[in-house]
């Protein structure tokens, strides 16, 4: 059994896909073609927001709009400790400062009465508090009602990281809508997923998007050797494109399948783990279905078993952001952040991908069911 299966879902759309790609090599645009501007536009359709610009990657996505608002030295952006690195990595490449902010023990997601006392500590260090990141964790957007008021009081821009979360929503709101940019990420696991890297941004602000295009493609301005600002490599390859054209024509299809599957997981576990909440009026894309035992020593117990009935688990996240390495300048220490840590401790996903058999479900049900 694989933990995501990129297989099945590939023989579904296979001569789809092949046509495309003999498309892309017929035309030979291999640089922005047009089946690039025929999923911006499709994309941004989708989402329910004026402007898609599609990128290299979900990081590039979060770095590209941090670049435009000229997020830099003495700035702080709050976020989450309990997400991918990518989320603060981007932060600290602008030599910004991360200010986390701790986590619901019911979601995950970054808890907005955490904030004001980010912004806080953030003040008290000198920094200017300028934007924050909430993410959509496992698929379930964050709670962005919340989040904007805090952001609207303080005059924080909102990137929200829809890497996960593509596909979710809040009150009819697709994912990738909420805050004042989104990114998100094409990764092949991620809901909806390329054949290699890309990326996505999201906003409704025009001004904003030009600059983003600009900083996409070196700080080019219409002659594309003008250069006018500092900007990247960062355009998502034309074969990515052609194969997310027509991934987006099954993904509603698909998102549904992964929402059957988590019902039907959430039905009929029984064992004292604790299963995903998703608020009312909320729509998880279930970009991981994860599990929380009660203890560090059940949850490695338990995927020792698990791996022994053949089902794979994997571990998202072992380590909040705020106690790795990598952050060791920002000097934070154990206990900061103790919901995140204690989820860290004890949390583990299982299979889900939008095509697990009923009988697979059923394994790994009965597996987990096994005391
Ligand atoms: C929450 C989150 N943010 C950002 C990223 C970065 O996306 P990418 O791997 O496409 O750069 C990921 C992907 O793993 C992610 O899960």
């Amino acid at each position: 059994m694989d933990f995501i299966d990129l297989k099945a879902q590939q023989s579904i759309i296979k001569e789809k896909i092949d046509k495309r790609i003999k498309s892309v090599l017929s035309h030979g645009k291999y640089i922005m073609g047009p089946e690039v501007l025929e999923l911006e536009e499709k994309l941004a359709n989708y989402v329910g927001v004026k402007h898609c610009i599609s990128c290299s990657s979900g990081t590039d996505a979060l770095l590209i709009p941090l670049m435009a608002k000229n997020i830099g030295p003495g700035d702080a952006v709050i976020t989450t400790p309990f997400t991918y690195i990518a989320t603060a990595e981007v932060i600290a490449l602008l030599g910004a400062d991360t200010i986390f902010a701790d986590i619901y023990s019911s979601t995950y997601n970054i808890n907005p009465s955490a904030i004001n006392g980010a912004i806080e500590l953030a003040k008290e260090r000198g920094l200017k508090p300028k934007a924050i990141i909430p993410v959509d964790l496992f698929g379930l957007p964050a709670r962005y009602r919340l989040i904007k008021e805090i952001a609207d009081k303080n005059n924080l821009f909102i990137l929200e990281d829809a890497a996960q979360g593509f596909g979710g929503e809040i009150r009819g709101i697709k994912a990738g809508a909420f805050g004042d940019v989104a990114a998100t990420s094409f990764f092949p696991a991620k809901p909806l997923g390329c054949y290699g890297d890309g990326g996505a941004i999201f906003t409704n602000d025009g001004k904003l998007a030009n600059i983003m295009k600009s900083i996409r493609v070196h700080g080019s301005s219409s002659d594309k050797y003008e250069n006018i600002r500092i900007g990247i490599n960062g355009r998502l390859d034309t074969f990515q494109a052609a194969i997310l054209l027509e991934k987006l024509e099954i993904f509603d299809n698909e998102i549904m399948l992964r929402k059957k599957i988590a019902d039907y997981y959430t039905l009929n576990i029984r064992s004292k783990l604790k299963k995903p909440l998703i608020p009312n009026e909320y729509v998880s894309s279930y970009a991981q279905y994860s599990l929380l035992a009660n203890s560090n020593e059940e949850r490695n117990k338990k995927m020792v078993y698990l791996k022994s009935k053949d089902i794979p688990t994997m571990i998202y996240y072992k380590k909040p952001l705020h106690l790795q390495k990598a952050f060791n300048s920002l000097n934070y220490s154990v206990n900061d952040f103790p919901i995140a840590e204690s989820i860290s401790n004890s949390i583990f996903s299982i299979p889900m991908h939008p095509y697990l058999t009923r009988n697979q479900q059923d394994r790994i049900i009965g597996a987990i069911n096994d005391e």
